[in-house]
């Protein structure tokens, strides 16, 4: 089903709860009545393009939303990207680890059962981190000032010679998926731990576990589909216009 402008932003949700974070990562609080997608947007000053970009990339994964949103300015690309790597850092990875805490088991292996959940959840958490700080500190920041250089009609020279020496496409090389520190978390699981007590939880945990995969894949997508080609493009306008 494609999202379009004119449908509630309700029956969206009704019909797809997978939407849920997205539609918060955008600031949009429930309780929106039977509001269209136009209206909440208008209401939210939110570029209803982008939004609906992203809306349908998250719901249907054969949606190839990457051209539209390339001629859309990359600060709010940006922008929804760091509002992404808040709800993975603040939200889901401390309900995640506030989940294993919850788990139980009985005999004298509970302790290292416990231990080594929370070794390999680690392991996850540090990847996860050392990969979204170094976006925010560096690749981001850069983006942007790349875009901003590109809509100057008087770009900075000194920015323009460092292109020589520094280019989103090392970048783009090296840009991991963080899949295999999540691939054995996610084995660790289903495979060798011992049954908790209340596996009701352990089911739980799986399940967040795979949503923030998905979630961080799509992530991922946006940022060499749109954000790598887009930059690579400025790089090259600027250098010529040098
Ligand atoms: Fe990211
Ligand atoms: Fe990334």
């Amino acid at each position: 089903m494609l999202i379009t402008k004119d449908l509630k932003l309700a029956e969206v949700i009704l019909r797809n709860y997978h939407l849920i974070p997205i539609v918060s990562r955008f600031g949009i609080q429930f309780g929106f009545g039977d509001k269209s997608v136009a209206q909440i947007c208008e209401q939210y000053n939110i570029n209803p393009v982008f939004f609906l970009e992203i809306v349908n990339a998250f719901n249907d994964k054969d949606y190839l939303p990457y051209e539209k949103l390339k001629k859309i300015p990359l600060s709010q690309t940006v922008n929804y990207l760091l509002k992404s790597h808040h709800y993975y850092n603040k939200v889901k990875l401390p309900d995640i680890e506030n989940l294993i805490g919850r788990l139980e088991w009985e005999g004298e292996d509970a302790d290292r059962n416990k231990n080594v959940l929370q070794k390999f959840f680690g392991r996850y958490l540090k990847e996860v981190k050392e990969h979204t700080a170094n976006e925010e500190k560096e690749i981001y920041p850069y983006v942007l000032e790349l875009e901003k250089n590109y809509n100057s009609e008087k770009p900075s020279s000194t920015f323009i010679e460092n292109l020589t020496k520094k280019s989103i496409k090392d970048y783009a090389d090296t840009h991991d998926e963080l899949n295999a520190a999540l691939l054995d978390l996610k084995n660790i699981i289903i495979k060798y731990l011992q049954p908790a007590k209340n596996s009701e939880v352990t089911k739980q945990i799986l399940t967040e576990t795979f949503k923030l995969d998905e979630d961080m894949k799509d992530h991922t997508k946006l940022e060499d589909n749109v954000i790598v080609p887009v930059a690579v493009m400025m790089e090259t306008e600027l250098k010529k216009r040098s």
